[in-house]
């Protein structure tokens, strides 16, 4: 093995391009520090992209969840104890915000191929107070959006796509985050576009995007809802504009994103085109040099040619019976500089066994072998053909000291 890295090959990286760079210094030197022409042209340049009428900005994937609830709540009268279906492998946040909100998550077991929500299980969970399905593309591999939403149009449920883990990635044709009411992206470090820290609301539905940025501003009233919105009034008009811009209209939030992060996030979308497709190339590389183990991994294949796959991470499942442990893979890739971590887990957290029950993992066993076998590696564009070789190379020599 002639490559050996000098640092660790991390599951993510961010680099700041010059480009990025030269934006956020053009926001720090106009002095318009929040919602200002970086934060339009990023909402309006997402929202093309996935195929969306409205993007609203936020300062997190969680805050986009949360507010997105909240609208859908206040729309729909949604009531305390109320009930919405939720994976049973998502990142906790997904779930978190559900009982923020004073609902109920009902969890519903995955897909052992794309490790989101299994169409065939959900109707088993719904019951009169079911009023929504929280829906999460994990890691990059869009849900099964055609039963899925089959289902809610049947039985009457909203539905909310949790993507802030998929971008540029589309099932039947269709992009992520244009399925659902409103769908939730993140740009947190390590995700597919990074801005520090940050999330993005798509929806079609002209109120809802009036609402989410109402609530993402305080629940302010809709006349005012961006410091510009005084701009270029007269007379009655203006009059009207300062009688209500200090009103509040609903109980909201402070979950604006900065026209700093804005600056990164349009670099970010310039670049995103290049991006994706070193990243898919990347996974494609890792593949095909891991396909003579796929007996032992589980590989994240596409489950079909209905769907895109983003790759946000490389997530690999170890087989039954493979004969050696996630714990002992990991640490052998580890200890050779390649960055792991266990894929996301709901039901084994301390926190919702002490909510749910101790043994709730024990009713959803697609999710219980995900939690226990189930890690990742980067596949980020910054990792070079070489890179990607070494971490080929390194999987081998763990399975050649295993005898395999
Ligand atoms: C599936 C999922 N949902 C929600 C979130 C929360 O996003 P953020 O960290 O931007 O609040 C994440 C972030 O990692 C995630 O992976």
């Amino acid at each position: 093995m002639a490559f050996v890295p000098k640092e660790q090959i991390g599951v993510g990286a961010v680099r700041v391009s010059e480009r990025e760079k030269g934006y956020v210094r053009e926001v720090l030197e106009s002095s318009r520090l929040t919602y200002g022409p970086f934060s339009r042209r990023l909402e309006q340049g997402f929202a093309r992209e996935h195929g969306c009428r409205h993007c609203v900005l936020t300062n997190s994937g969680t805050s986009s969840l949360q507010i997105a609830i909240a609208a859908l709540r206040e729309i729909h009268g949604w009531e305390d104890g109320d009930e919405m279906l939720c994976p049973a492998v998502t990142f906790i946040a997904s779930s978190n915000v559900i009982l923020q909100n004073g609902m109920r998550p009902v969890f519903v077991d995955v897909d052992p191929l794309t490790y989101n929500i299994d169409p065939a299980q959900i109707e088993r969970h719904i019951t009169p107070r079911t009023r929504a399905i929280m829906v999460v593309h994990l890691y990059g591999q869009p849900a099964d959006m055609g039963p899925i939403m089959e289902i809610a149009a049947k039985r009457g449920l909203r539905v909310i796509e949790d993507s802030c883990e998929t971008m540029f990635s589309s099932y039947r044709g269709k992009s992520v985050g244009s399925f659902g009411d409103i769908g939730c992206f993140s740009t947190y470090a390590c995700h597919i576009m990074v801005t520090g820290v940050g999330g993005l609301t798509t929806t079609n539905d002209r109120g809802i995007a009036i609402m989410l940025r109402s609530l993402a501003n305080h629940g302010r009233d809709s006349i005012y809802l961006s410091m510009d919105d005084d701009k270029g009034k007269h007379g009655e008009d203006l009059k009207e504009v300062i009688s209500r811009r200090f009103r509040f209209v609903r109980m909201g939030y402070s979950y604006r994103m900065t026209e700093m992060e804005a600056a990164l996030g349009v670099g970010q979308l310039e670049d995103a085109p290049a991006n994706m497709q070193v990243r898919r190339e990347n996974a494609r590389r890792l593949l095909d040099g891991l396909a003579r183990w796929e007996r032992h991994l589980q590989l994240p294949r596409k489950k079909d040619d209905e769907r895109d796959h983003a790759y946000m991470m490389f997530p690999l499942v170890i087989r039954e019976g493979a004969g050696f442990t996630r714990e002992e893979l990991t640490y052998f890739l580890e200890e050779r500089m390649i960055e792991t971590r266990q894929m996301v887990s709901l039901l084994d957290q301390p926190y919702y066994r002490q909510l749910f029950g101790q043994d709730i993992e024990e009713k959803y066993p697609v999710a219980k072998w995900i939690d226990h076998h189930g890690f990742y590696v980067g596949c980020h564009p910054e990792m070079t053909p070489e890179m990607v070789d070494y971490v080929i190379a390194t999987f081998g020599e763990f399975f050649r000291s295993k005898g395999l």
